[in-house]
């Protein structure tokens, strides 16, 4: 399943995001935000379990809570600016890293770090990285997850093309993906245009 939000707050950040006139610190705000309001709308998805309290009226109500363990991991290192917009919503989150790095020229994709909570594996697995492009770091980070026997996957991604989409939905029908645009295409270096650059650089204010 492809999920491409409409909603008007997480377009306006979006576009605020994609004008290179926005700082490094607008930047990272906005991303912030919208990852909070993303994951407040995937969130519709999941499921909860019951969980009986005591108000203090002395009533006691039969409420809900959500049935798993939540993990987020970011691809580093974009995907590290997306985490605490997500802890705001879901402070009792866990959070694994995987580390990746694409080489330009040939779209390889080189992991250098992963590190996974101990969670069941049926634990809600959400992981992020603002730019779905080609798909091959999202794709090999997912193939891991599921190998380790995760089965509870999804991928969210502030800007997604075609192949990218194509990729993960081809090499893993059961990860569900939820984006904020569908953008038009990739530039010659995997750029996505329009896009928004370097997501990681303006995360962190690497380039002027
Ligand atoms: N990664 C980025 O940071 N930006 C793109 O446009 C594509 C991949």
């Amino acid at each position: 399943m492809v999920k491409i939000f409409q909603h008007p707050l997480i377009n306006a950040k979006l576009t605020k995001m994609r004008d290179k006139e926005t700082t490094h610190n607008e930047f990272r705000q906005n991303l912030d935000e919208i990852s909070s309001l993303m994951v407040y709308e995937m969130l519709r998805d999941y499921q909860t379990k019951p969980l009986v309290v005591k108000t203090p009226t002395g009533e006691t109500f039969a409420g809900e809570q959500l049935d798993k363990e939540i993990v987020i991991i970011p691809i580093l290192r974009a995907g590290l600016g997306m985490v605490n917009g997500i802890l705001e919503l879901v402070p009792q989150a866990r959070v694994g890293h995987i580390g990746m790095y694409r080489i330009e020229e040939t779209a390889k994709v080189v992991e250098y770090f992963f590190k996974i909570p101990e969670v069941p594996k049926d634990s809600y697995i959400i992981i992020v990285d603002p730019m779905l492009a080609t798909g091959t770091s999202a794709s090999d980070a997912i193939y891991k997850l599921e190998k380790l026997g995760f089965t509870n996957i999804k991928l969210i991604c502030l800007v997604g093309v075609e192949k990218g989409i194509d990729k993960i939905t081809a090499e893993h029908p059961n990860v569900d993906i939820y984006l904020a645009s569908k953008d038009e295409k990739l530039n010659e270096n995997n750029y996505i245009l329009p896009g928004l650059g370097d997501a990681g650089d303006r995360v962190f204010g690497t380039k002027k």
